[in-house]
Parts: structure tokens; C-alpha cells; sequence
């Protein structure tokens, strides 16, 4: 125990998290050459393709210093605030962090937001000035914003480079110098953390775990706490770069353990493993369930594929527990799956996988939040509303609660007047606005989650050309004054189209969802009237003029090659349309609503 080193790398998003924790493998001779490969940690291939962590890794080094062998856990933990839930798992397993900040951005939203969590698990934090290869590094200025943030003394920060490789031995030496081994005793019951899972199609889930008390050993009887279900540990190892099978994993170690559990959702992460006999009494602080915040209706292209698609995301979910779904039906699409996700990128994810992995081809329609409705004749039941056509008559209503959230937006100061009007058009109020130092500000917005979840993000690079960082946290929900949209076509009222909007933003809304769909939905052989009502009241109209679509009239010298390449791509085009009724809807229209500015 006393020569286990168990340590996380926080950061802001692409300081340079996984490609540091490579170097620290390539230089602890933790990979062979044939395994090398760029950001060896990101294993799925959407991780590697967008460059960013999906889900967190762990992986163990050995390494020799000053005579004495050590092993090192670094538990990787991913950037974006989707997962931020994972990064507070991965935390709470380890007793060091290595905060990283990039030489040349320096302290984003999310290298606070991190801190804090690492903070509150009494981590010890070890700073480090990484890509001090870039010309745009700035080191001085940078250094002077850590020891501010930490209060810490400028040389406790060690200069790195994930590029070429400096300042990799000082991290080695601090993580072994500075880290506290872990703590915790053996003779204990069992007692260990699950920080993470994968799915494999093979062994069933893999469940990752912390050990903070006793052991667990290959074929002894287990249990989980939060589900109080039992299993055998089939088999129990540590995480190298492949996994190493062992007889025992004690305590202050970290590894992998094996059940033959088919169903991610069994296994849920901030959980306490123990022994089934002698359990312990002790169960771990902060295990809560993942709740989604952004919800979707998921329906299939065609709708003999309703089957197919059912099992696919039954599937998904196998590997993916914070994956929820539920059927449901509407009366523009058929039937398919309201949704619930992290966030919009866990959203687009989970479409990705649908086509890539399971080759099905679906409709996403418009995301919402989740709302709170109470009636008038029962103002303390709540309604739970996910999409917008459970909103129960207006009439009927005593009031509607949205989920908000405090948003941290760092800056510079030349972008507080645009990041305001932002913010302001996005219904947030200011709460708070702190220099950290004369240049840059940190800017705190009570807001709504159905503001920020969409298109906030993009919008908030644009204001401040790329000079703001931006997280976010839930505290609860608020009354609000929200009203059903909805959108007909050829009179026809298209329920996958509609949207909950706060009152005085609706008309304005409503109007520009006409003229986007205009521009969206392709002309076809007659007329089609866009509408946008609220209830019975309409509050604007585009029309869509008919035109004799023939893609092929203009080739009529008979190049017949040329002629069947366009059929191909008008029939390629096609396939994410939806016909409702008599008009062909593409998938973008769906997402019209979120691309309105
Ligand atoms: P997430 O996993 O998405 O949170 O990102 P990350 O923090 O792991 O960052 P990543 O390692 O993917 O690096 C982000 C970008 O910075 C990549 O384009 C890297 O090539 C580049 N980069 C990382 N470290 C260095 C460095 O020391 N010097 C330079 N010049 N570039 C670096």
C-alpha cells in the first residue's frame, strides 16, 4: 500500500489531458512500441475520430525511483460537461490530481470546476504548466493565475509539454513525492468504489473499482449496495494496456472484476462493492443516479423498423446505462422512443451508434428539458413533462417549473458587454462578476437549462471569438412562463414539431421556425402553408411554393451515367425523410428549432 500511487488528470477541455497520461506511459514503459498509437486512453473509435474522452479509463504504470518499485494508477476522467458526473467518480478514487493548465489559455471554467471537486475530496493537487512548447505559451502570466487560483508557491508548478516529453520525469517524481499512498486496512470487510463499467460483447460488464478496505479475491461472493444484488467475482485483475489477470486485488489497489453481468444498468457508478457474508457497514459517500437533462423523441426512418430499432437501443443501453428510453408514439411519426440523454453530445452519440453500429436510420426530433406541470386542481402533484405534447391544457394549469442552472463563464474583460446581451437574451440573471486578475473576469448567470443545452455554446465562442469557457451545475427548478408551440403543415399539426417556449420569446419563435422550415423543407407538387399556433391562435405563416421537382430534366442529352448518379443522390437524400401526411419532412427540420439565430 505504501508504494501505491492512485491519481487523476483534471483539466479544461484540450489542455492536453490524454496526450500528457500517453507520455506518462510511453516514459514508465507501460506500452510496447507496437502498441503505440496517439491518445492510447480513447479506445472507442467516436472517442478517437472527435478527439475527445467519452467515457474514463484507468491504467496502471510501474515505476522504479530512487530504488523503490511504485505503482501508479492513473485513473484518466473525461473533459466534456456531459460526463462531469464520471469525472467526480474518478476523483473520489484516488488521493492526487494533476491539474493541468494550458500555457497558453490558462485557467478555463471547467480547470476551476474540477478543482473544486478534486478540493472537496481533499486531493492533493499537483500544478503543471502544460505545452510550454507552443510560441503563443505565455508561462509567466500563467503561472502568476495558478498560484492565485491554489496558493500555491510559483516552483510547486511543474513545466510539461505532452508534445515532446519535458517535464514528464518532475511529474513521476512529484505524483510519487507529493501524493499521500492510499490509506485504509485490510483486515477490514470488504469495501471498494466503482468509479466506472464498460461493456464487452464477450465477457459481459466490466466493472472498474477502487479498493479502500480489505480485498477481493478471484471467486469470492459479492455484493452491490445501491442494488443489493449479489454475484461471483469470476475474475478480478489490474488495468495495464491489456488487462492482467491476478488471484487478489487489495487494499489502496485499483482493477478490473468480472460477474458475467449482461445489463449496464446493473452496474452503477459511485457504488459499493462488499462482501456478501460480511458486509461492511461503511458504505461510500456520494453515489447518486445519473439523471438525463436533455430528452428526444428517436424515431425510425421507416416505420416497419419500429422492431429493429427497439432491440438496438435495448443494446446500446446493455453498454450505456445513462442511455434511458421509453416508448412512445406521435401522431406525425408513429411510434418510436422518447429519450433521455446527458446532454446534446451524448445525444449525437447515441444517433451515431444507432446508424454506425446497428445500421438503422433515424429521425431525431426536437430536444426539450424536462418541466414540472402542476394543475390547478392539484397544485402538489407534479406532471412530469419530457415532451412537449404532455403538457397538460393550458387551462388547466396552476403553473409550469423549468430546471435552472448556475452557469460559470470566464472571460476576457473586452467580452463582458457581448457575453451580457448573451446571457440576457437567454433569460439568465447575473449574480455575480469576479476579476481574477485585471485581464480576465469570472461571470456567474442564474439560467435556464433549456437556454444553455442547444446552441448556447456555439453562440458564446462567437461573442467572445473563442475567449470565454463556459460549465455549468443544476440548482433546481423555477416557475416560468411557458407556452406549447406547435406547427402545422398543410393544416395538418406535426406534434414532433412542437416546443415549449417562455411567452414573450414565442412569437418570435414562431415565426422564425416558419421561415426556417421554409428554407428546410424541399418544394414539392403543391403548395404547402407552415404555421406556427399557440392552442388555437395562429401566430405566423410562410408558404412553401409547389415546383415540379426533376432533378433529371436538365440532363436530357442522354448521359444515362450522369442521369443515375443524380437519382442515386436524390434517393441517398431521401432516406432521412419522414412523410407526414403528404409532406416530406428531412431530419434537419427537427432540429430547426435549435438553429434559429
Ligand atoms: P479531452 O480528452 O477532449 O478533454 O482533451 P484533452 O485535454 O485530453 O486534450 P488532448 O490531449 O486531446 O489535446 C488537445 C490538443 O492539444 C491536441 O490537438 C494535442 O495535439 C494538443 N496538445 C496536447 N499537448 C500538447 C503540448 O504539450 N504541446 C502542444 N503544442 N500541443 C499539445
Amino acid at each position: 500500500m505504501k508504494h501505491i500511487r492512485n491519481f487523476c488528470i483534471i483539466a479544461h477541455i484540450d489542455h492536453g489531458k490524454s496526450t500528457l497520461a500517453d507520455r506518462l506511459l510511453d516514459f514508465t514503459g507501460s506500452v510496447t512500441e507496437r502498441e503505440k498509437q496517439d491518445q492510447l486512453l480513447d479506445s472507442m473509435d467516436l472517442e478517437r475520430e472527435r478527439g475527445i474522452t467519452i467515457k474514463s479509463h484507468a491504467i496502471q504504470m510501474e515505476y522504479t525511483f530512487e530504488g523503490q518499485d511504485y505503482i501508479l494508477n492513473l485513473i484518466d476522467t473525461p473533459g466534456h460537461v456531459d460526463f462531469s458526473y464520471e469525472v467526480s467518480r474518478s476523483i473520489a478514487a484516488c488521493e492526487g490530481a494533476l491539474l493541468i493548465v494550458d500555457a497558453a489559455q490558462s485557467i478555463q471554467a471547467q480547470t476551476i470546476s474540477n478543482l473544486y471537486l478534486a478540493l472537496e475530496n481533499d486531493l492533493e493537487i499537483i500544478p503543471i504548466l502544460n505545452k510550454v512548447d507552443l510560441p503563443s505559451a505565455n508561462p509567466e502570466e500563467v503561472t502568476d493565475d495558478i498560484v492565485d487560483l491554489l496558493g500555491c508557491d510559483p516552483e510547486e508548478i511543474i513545466h510539461a509539454s505532452g508534445k515532446t516529453g519535458f517535464g514528464v520525469d518532475n511529474i513521476l517524481e512529484a505524483i510519487i513525492k507529493r501524493i499521500p499512498h492510499p490509506k485504509g486496512n485490510y483486515d477490514e470487510p470488504l469495501q471498494a468504489l466503482i468509479f466506472d463499467s464498460v461493456y464487452n460483447s464477450f465477457r459481459g460488464v466490466e466493472t472498474y473499482f477502487r479498493v479502500m478496505n480489505g480485498s477481493i479475491k478471484k471467486g469470492q461472493r459479492i455484493k452491490f449496495v445501491a442494488t443489493n444484488k449479489e454475484y461471483n467475482a469470476d475474475e478480478v485483475g489490474t488495468l495495464k494496456l491489456s488487462q492482467v489477470v491476478r488471484k487478489e486485488i487489495k487494499t489502496g489497489d485499483v482493477g478490473y472484476l468480472i460477474t458475467g453481468i449482461k445489463d449496464a444498468r446493473e452496474v452503477k457508478v459511485g457504488d459499493t462493492i462488499t462482501d456478501a457474508k460480511n458486509p461492511t457497514t461503511k458504505v461510500l459517500a456520494g453515489f447518486e443516479d445519473v439523471k438525463p437533462m436533455v430528452f428526444a423523441g428517436i424515431y425510425p426512418v421507416d416505420t416497419e423498423d419500429y422492431e429493429e430499432l427497439r432491440n438496438s437501443m435495448e443494446k446500446l443501453q446493455l453498454n450505456d446505462a445513462s442511455l434511458v428510453f421509453v416508448p412512445e408514439s406521435s401522431a406525425a411519426l408513429g411510434f418510436g422512443f422518447r429519450c433521455g440523454f446527458l446532454g446534446m453530445l451524448h445525444m449525437e452519440i447515441i444517433q451515431e451508434r444507432l446508424e454506425r453500429e446497428f445500421n438503422m436510420t433515424v429521425i431525431t426530433t426536437v430536444p426539450n428539458v424536462s418541466y414540472h406541470a402542476f394543475k390547478r386542481k392539484d397544485p402538489d402533484e407534479i406532471i412530469i413533462v419530457n415532451n412537449p405534447t404532455d403538457l397538460p391544457d393550458p387551462s388547466s394549469l396552476d403553473r409550469v417549473e423549468e430546471p435552472y442552472i448556475k452557469a460559470t463563464i470566464i472571460t476576457k474583460s473586452d467580452y463582458i458587454g457581448n457575453i451580457m446581451s448573451l446571457c440576457i437574451e437567454k433569460r439568465g440573471l447575473i449574480t455575480n462578476q469576479t476579476y481574477l486578475t485585471t485581464e480576465r473576469v469570472e461571470l456567474t448567470f442564474d439560467m435556464p437549462l433549456a437556454e444553455i443545452v442547444f446552441d448556447f455554446y456555439d453562440r458564446l465562442k462567437t461573442v467572445s471569438k473563442g475567449y470565454a469557457s463556459f460549465d455549468y451545475s443544476p440548482i433546481g427548478l423555477r416557475a416560468s412562463k411557458l407556452v406549447r408551440v406547435d406547427i402545422l403543415l398543410n393544416a395538418q399539426p406535426v406534434d414532433a414539431l412542437s416546443s415549449l417556449i417562455h411567452a414573450d420569446n414565442a412569437h418570435n419563435i414562431g415565426k422564425k421556425m416558419c421561415e426556417k422550415l421554409k428554407e428546410l423543407i424541399p418544394r414539392q407538387q403543391f403548395d404547402i402553408p407552415i404555421q406556427a399556433a399557440i392552442g388555437a391562435k395562429i401566430i405566423s405563416r410562410e408558404t412553401i411554393k409547389a415546383l415540379r421537382k426533376d432533378v433529371t430534366a436538365k440532363c436530357y442529352g442522354g448521359d444515362i451515367s450522369r442521369k443515375r448518379k443524380l437519382l442515386e443522390k436524390q434517393k441517398k437524400g431521401k432516406k432521412r425523410m419522414r412523410q407526414v401526411g403528404n409532406v416530406e419532412i428531412p431530419q434537419q427540420a427537427f432540429m430547426a428549432v435549435l438553429k434559429l439565430n
